[in-house]
């Protein structure tokens, strides 16, 4: 698998998998909150936001950085940032193992697509709520992941889009149909309550902040998650 970073591979096909977003998560304590959940999982979901695309600033390379030195899971960095094909390549440097870039933010994303190649990290494309799959689906045969927004892109803590379920399974519908490996992600107020239903839609991949982070018991909360959607224990 083309990685350039020397940490675990994650094979990209459709497994299931739980990649909690570190925006929820004390800042000054991340490798402690991440100590924790890291035997329950294979992946970290990380948010950078420009305070342009988005209207909230998050983190930048340096916490990437940080983060490639204190941890071996797959970093999957969510990139709300008006441009990110100036930006791809210090995040690469720093550690990131994939790239999501919003649709919205770059009409055409193939040089983002082939820079991620180059670089030798996975590359995928998000879609805000208002977004249609259409946008995406001409390059899905270019993405590793793709990502459904099922909030607001710009801050945590937002309730879940129901109404993005059907996105979802015509996605779904058309990754299968072209018998193509790309994952599925979800991302935007899943919890307990709501995985069970963007799981039956047809996604693979669930973000969750909130939900674990600002549980008393963040294992806890993974391994229940976790048992939704069928992964039990590992
Ligand atoms: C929102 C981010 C999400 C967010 C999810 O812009 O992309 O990844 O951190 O947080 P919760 O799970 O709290 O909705
Ligand atoms: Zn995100």
């Amino acid at each position: 698998m083309r990685d350039a970073n020397p940490i675990q591979s994650l094979a990209m096909n459709n497994d299931i998998r739980i990649s909690p977003s570190i925006l929820a998560a004390d800042f000054a304590h991340l490798s402690r909150e991440i100590d924790l959940i890291t035997p329950e999982i294979d992946s970290l979901h990380v948010d950078v936001m420009d305070g342009h695309f988005v209207p909230n600033i998050s983190l930048g390379t340096p916490v990437i950085a940080s983060l490639r030195a204190a941890t071996d899971l797959y970093l999957d960095c969510h990139l709300m940032i008006t441009d990110p094909l100036r930006y791809i390549e210090s995040i690469a440097v720093a550690g990131a193992n994939g790239v999501t870039a919003h649709i919205e933010a770059i009409p055409d994303p193939v040089p983002v697509a082939e820079e991620a190649d180059r670089l030798g990290i996975d590359f995928g494309l998000a879609l805000s709520p208002n977004t249609p799959i259409e946008a995406i689906v001409p390059y899905l045969d270019r993405c590793s992941i793709v990502v459904v927004m099922s909030v607001q892109p710009g801050f945590g803590g937002q309730r879940f889009m129901d109404q993005v379920l059907t996105k979802i399974e015509a996605l779904r519908e058309s990754v299968d149909s072209r018998a193509l490996s790309t994952d599925i992600q979800v991302d935007g107020g899943i919890d307990l309550q709501t995985i069970g239903r963007a799981s039956s839609a047809g996604a693979n991949v669930f973000v969750a902040g909130s939900s674990v982070f600002n549980a008393d018991d963040p294992v806890n909360a993974i391994v229940e998650m976790k048992s939704i959607v069928g992964m039990g224990n590992r």
